[in-house]
């Protein structure tokens, strides 16, 4: 099958979380199974544009409203991501360093979608599905089906794949006009509650829905920021497909962002190793257990909860624990971070920043990863802290609780609690501390989370058939 994904992010061309590391590896094990798997995404000024060769595969033109833009589609030359990577150039509009963040976002990624039609209408032959990704592609299955310039695409199924449904791209009905000729009767189709809603959108038009875990298929039936009803009328088109990690990227026994690398066998020598190396860098005692947070600091993540969570720790088990975070967001939650690292030296440390290297390294280093997340559609950073022996600490939600099992019951390895709340994170460091005093135990948790597969081999079947589900 030729399988088209449009997304905003992709590893390691562009990346701001789950998703980038999604659509790098899902195409790229696709086109292992056989099927002619392709990504397109928008050209930011990224270090992998420069870095790699290009040519250019198509110019085109379109219009945003009023404004006419000319686009180019250009390719990477060496297949160097085991798929065909399509970047669309935009000047002025894409061509920026940031993934996200600016005020004209609903231009940019609406301009990014007409264009990518505009070019998918201009083949001669037609893809067997067009996969898009989260709301910055919702639009693309209306325009695919209703936008009369684009009609040679009418037939071309579609899946929409929700990642995250707290965003949802909302737009006044005023820059309906960006949108090129459609059918106005299908003005339903683009709208919720009285605003252009890409997310809604995508769920009413695609053929078929999926979602990043079970739980949170369910989840979004009474928690998904307004679209609850959507997702209880819809649930017939929605199927719900645990995430895969790419297996060659995150593996202790070859990451080329480790000094010392490890497997299973000797899990406990090699993850000491590591440890020490992290533990020396950021002035924390390797003799003690070490809890890490990777991740976005809002409040989906409940990252707000930690700062106070960690010191009622630091208090409750007379400073027996490390902690070290790595993450950036809401500027009170950075600031409150910042001014723990002095009072608490030698037991607390945090770097404010996104670093790739580092995040491996803490993967790999760490006893324990915290996950107090309020929303966690799938979590991608358990499933690398599974693979590299890390016990994951998770609040029982979404794809969280798909993947963790706590210590407590039969064949558990981690440990789940209820409330993103500072109680339960403190009561289930407590829980840790006590565990990690079993260095047996320890040991036999973190062999059996290394054996757990949740590879994209064993995932890409799920997503053939909910394709050959289409016809
Ligand atoms: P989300 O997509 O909601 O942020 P996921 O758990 O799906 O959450 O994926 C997060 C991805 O982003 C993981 O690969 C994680 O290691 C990475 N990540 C998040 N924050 C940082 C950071 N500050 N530095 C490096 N990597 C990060
Ligand atoms: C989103 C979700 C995260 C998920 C990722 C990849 O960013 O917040 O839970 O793992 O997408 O699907």
């Amino acid at each position: 099958m030729e399988i088209i994904h449009v997304s905003a992010e992709c590893y390691p061309v562009a990346k701001a979380g789950g998703l980038g590391d999604v659509v790098g590896a899902l195409p790229k094990y696709q086109c292992k199974a056989g099927h002619i798997a392709k990504v397109v995404m928008p050209m930011y000024r990224t270090k992998f544009l420069y870095e790699n060769e290009w040519t250019v595969d198509f110019k085109g033109s379109a219009n945003l409203g009023n404004w006419f833009f000319e686009y180019t589609i250009i390719k990477e030359a060496t297949n160097k991501l085991g798929f065909d990577l399509f970047l669309v150039d935009i000047n002025g509009l894409l061509d920026r360093q940031k993934i996200y963040g600016y005020d004209d976002d609903t231009e940019r990624f609406t301009a990014f979608q007409i264009a990518v039609v505009s070019w998918m209408n201009s083949w001669e032959h037609q893809p067997d599905v067009v996969h898009c990704h989260d709301h910055h592609t919702g639009l693309i299955p209306f325009m695919m089906q209703y936008c009369y310039d684009f009609s040679r695409l009418q037939g071309v199924p579609t899946v929409f794949t929700i990642h995250n449904g707290q965003y949802q791209g909302w737009m006044g009905w005023d820059k309906s006009r960006y949108i090129p000729r459609w059918d106005l009767w299908k003005r339903g189709m683009l709208d919720w509650a009285d605003n252009i809603n890409p997310l809604a959108s995508g769920v009413k038009c695609a053929t078929k829905v999926t979602t990043v875990s079970w739980s949170y298929m369910l989840e979004l039936r009474y928690n998904s920021n307004g679209l609850e009803k959507l997702f209880e009328f819809e649930q017939g088109k929605c199927v719900g497909i645990l995430n895969g990690i790419d297996n060659e990227v995150w593996d202790p026994k070859t990451d080329k962002y480790l000094t010392h690398h490890f497997s299973a066998k000797e899990v406990t020598k090699g993850k000491q190793q590591n440890k020490k190396v992290l533990c020396e860098q950021f002035g924390l005692n390797p003799g003690k257990p070490l809890f890490v947070f990777i991740g976005r600091l809002v409040g989906e993540k409940a990252a707000d909860i930690l700062p106070d969570a960690i010191m009622s720790s630091i208090h409750h088990t007379q400073g027996q624990a490390n902690f070290l975070i790595l993450g950036s967001g809401d500027t009170q939650v950075e600031w409150q971070f910042q001014q723990m690292i002095a009072p608490f030296q030698g037991m607390f440390n945090a770097v404010i920043g996104y670093d790739e290297t580092l995040s491996h390294k803490m993967y790999a280093g760490a006893d324990f990863l915290l996950m107090p997340s309020r929303v966690e559609p799938c979590g991608l950073n358990q499933m690398y802290a599974m693979r590299y022996g890390t016990v994951p600490i998770v609040r029982s939600t979404g794809g969280l609780q798909d993947t963790v099992v706590d210590m407590g019951d039969t064949d558990g390895f981690g440990i789940r609690f209820n409330e993103a709340s500072i109680y339960d994170v403190d009561y289930s460091i407590g829980r840790a501390v006590s565990v990690y005093a079993d260095q047996k135990h320890m040991e036999k948790m973190r062999k059996h989370m290394m054996q757990i597969d949740h590879s994209w081999e064993s995932t890409v079947d799920e997503y053939t058939q909910v394709y050959a589900s289409l016809k």
